[in-house]
C-alpha cells in the first residue's frame, strides 16, 4: 500500500500534547512510519520554533509530510508556511483535509486541540493520509503559488529585483 511508505513527522506545543499522543499511537498502530520530533524537549517550547523545525525537515525531504498541533492550529499553519516549498493548512473537517492534499498539494496539516476532539481528529487524519494531489485543474493554481512564493522570497535578494512574475 503506497500510503504505508510515507514518512510522517508529528509535533505540538504544550496546548496539544494529549492530541499528539492520541494521533501518534493511532498512526503507529496502523504501521504508518511516524516520528514524534518532540522539539520542546531539546529545543524551544514555543509553537513558532516547533512548527518551523518540523517544516524545515519536510523542506529538506527528511519527511514527506507533517502533522502540527497547537491550541487552534492557526499559529502552526502560519509558521510552517514561512518555509519555502512547504505548504500547510488548518483542517477541522474531513472534506478540507482531503482537499488540502487533492487540490492544494500541501504537505502539512495543522489542527487545534482546543477546537476539535480526538475522534474527529483521527477521521481527519485518515482522510488526509489517504489523499494525494490530483493535478489536473489544480496544477496551474499550485504552480502559480510557487511562482508568487519565489517572488516573495527572492525579489529582495539583489539582482534586478524582478523574478519575472507579474502580479
Ligand atoms: C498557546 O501558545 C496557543 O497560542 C497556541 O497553542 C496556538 O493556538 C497558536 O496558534
Amino acid at each position: 500500500m503506497e500510503q504505508m511508505k510515507l514518512r510522517i513527522a508529528i509535533d505540538s506545543d504544550d496546548a496539544a500534547t494529549g492530541l499528539k499522543k492520541v494521533l501518534f499511537d493511532y498512526l503507529k498502530d496502523q504501521g504508518i512510519e511516524i516520528t514524534d520530533l518532540n522539539y520542546a524537549e531539546t529545543g524551544s517550547a514555543l509553537y513558532p520554533d516547533i512548527g518551523y523545525h518540523l517544516a524545515k525537515r519536510v523542506q529538506e525531504k527528511e519527511f514527506d509530510r507533517g502533522i502540527l498541533l497547537c491550541g487552534t492550529g492557526l499559529g502552526m499553519s502560519i509558521v510552517a508556511n514561512k518555509v519555502e516549498g512547504v505548504y500547510a493548512g488548518v483542517c477541522h473537517d474531513v472534506y478540507s483535509a482531503e482537499r488540502l492534499r487533492k487540490s492544494n498539494n500541501a504537505q502539512i496539516i495543522t489542527m487545534g486541540a482546543r477546537v476539535i476532539g480526538p475522534e474527529l481528529a483521527k477521521k481527519i487524519i485518515d482522510a488526509w493520509i489517504h489523499s494525494e494531489f490530483e493535478g489536473k485543474g489544480s496544477l496551474p493554481k499550485v504552480e502559480r503559488i510557487h511562482e508568487l512564493e519565489s517572488k516573495s522570497f527572492h525579489d529582495s535578494e539583489g539582482g534586478t529585483g524582478d523574478s519575472g512574475v507579474s502580479v
